[in-house]
């Protein structure tokens, strides 16, 4: 799909509220997309949807929707028709983080991961995607796995099944949509400076407040913003890539797990143990 104008298409963003999902919003609507938007956090989308504006947008629908919601993604689903046939951008971006590995993640988490991280991209699809192809006018879907979705953690444990899981979905997708020439692109950034490290539940050792202190400072030292993922997501859609690391240490782990998964897991190792 060609993304260098969007003047007249629509793009729909899940988790706009914040982060990747803000910045590829804006991204969106610099090149002329009428937003579609939504997210939990109301006065995050109000704050996207006033910076959206200022860049350009003449048209923003947002909404707040809690992707894990069947019912709530199924009106919101059909709220948008009212508005266009269909999409031509669907960016299933929202997700959560648990810091935690296996003895000490609850089924109640289990829940809750696997209903925002997985569901919710199956919901954006199973509402979203029939009526782009029905449309038969092409388009493209973009979903957020992460480096966790090819390189394991055991800090990251369900983090990364989830994430594992949205790459599968979107691989698969792709083959399937692709004689409707729907493009499809799982998007797999790495350490990307987003509030997703103050807001994500940590368990076990890494429930120590010392803990996620360390873990948001190598973010921010990190210091790649979540506006360079949003050119990056541009970039896979323009060249309808099927996977996208987003980030060096996301390509190096992409290299490592390709040759060598025993050395990926030493590498993941390695990396668990230095953020205790
Ligand atoms: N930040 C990173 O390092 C990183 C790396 C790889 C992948 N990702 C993925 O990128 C995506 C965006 O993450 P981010 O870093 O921008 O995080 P973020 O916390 O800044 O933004 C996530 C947004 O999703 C929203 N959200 C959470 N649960 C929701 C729900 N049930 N329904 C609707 N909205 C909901 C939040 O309110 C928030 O606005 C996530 O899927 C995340 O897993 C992030």
């Amino acid at each position: 799909m060609d993304v260098s104008r969007l003047d007249g298409k629509a793009a729909l963003i899940t988790g706009a509220g914040s982060g990747i999902g803000r910045e590829t919003a804006l991204e969106c609507a610099r090149r002329g997309a009428d937003l579609v938007i939504c997210d939990v956090n109301e006065a995050g989308l109000a704050e996207t949807e006033t910076q959206a504006r200022a860049a350009g947008a003449s048209s923003v629908l947002g909404r707040r929707v809690d992707v894990s919601s069947r019912e709530q993604m199924s009106e919101f689903a059909a709220a948008v028709h009212e508005q266009v046939r269909a999409v031509d951008l669907l960016v299933n971006n929202a997700g959560v983080g648990l810091g935690a590995g296996l003895l000490d993640t609850t089924l109640e988490d289990w829940d809750w991961i696997i209903g925002i991280n997985i569901m919710g991209v199956v919901h954006g699809c199973h509402y979203f995607v029939p009526a782009m192809v029905q449309r038969g006018g092409g388009g493209h879907v973009v979903n957020l796995s992460s480096m966790a979705g090819y390189h394991a953690s055991s800090a990251l444990l369900a983090y990364s099944a989830t994430k594992f899981g949205v790459l599968g979905l979107s691989l698969a997708l792709r083959d399937e949509l692709l004689a409707h020439k729907i493009g499809v692109t799982a998007v797999c950034p790495g350490i990307i400076n987003t509030p997703i490290t103050q807001t994500s539940p940590m368990r076990g050792a890494a429930a120590d407040p010392g803990v996620r202190e360390r873990a948001v400072r190598m973010y921010q030292r990190r210091n790649y913003g979540p506006d360079r993922v949003a050119k990056g997501i541009m970039r896979a859609v323009q060249r309808n890539r099927p996977i996208a690391p987003v980030a060096p240490e996301a390509w190096l782990a992409w290299g490592i797990m390709r040759t060598s998964p025993r050395l990926g897991g030493w590498v993941a190792r390695r990396l668990a143990a230095a953020a205790q």
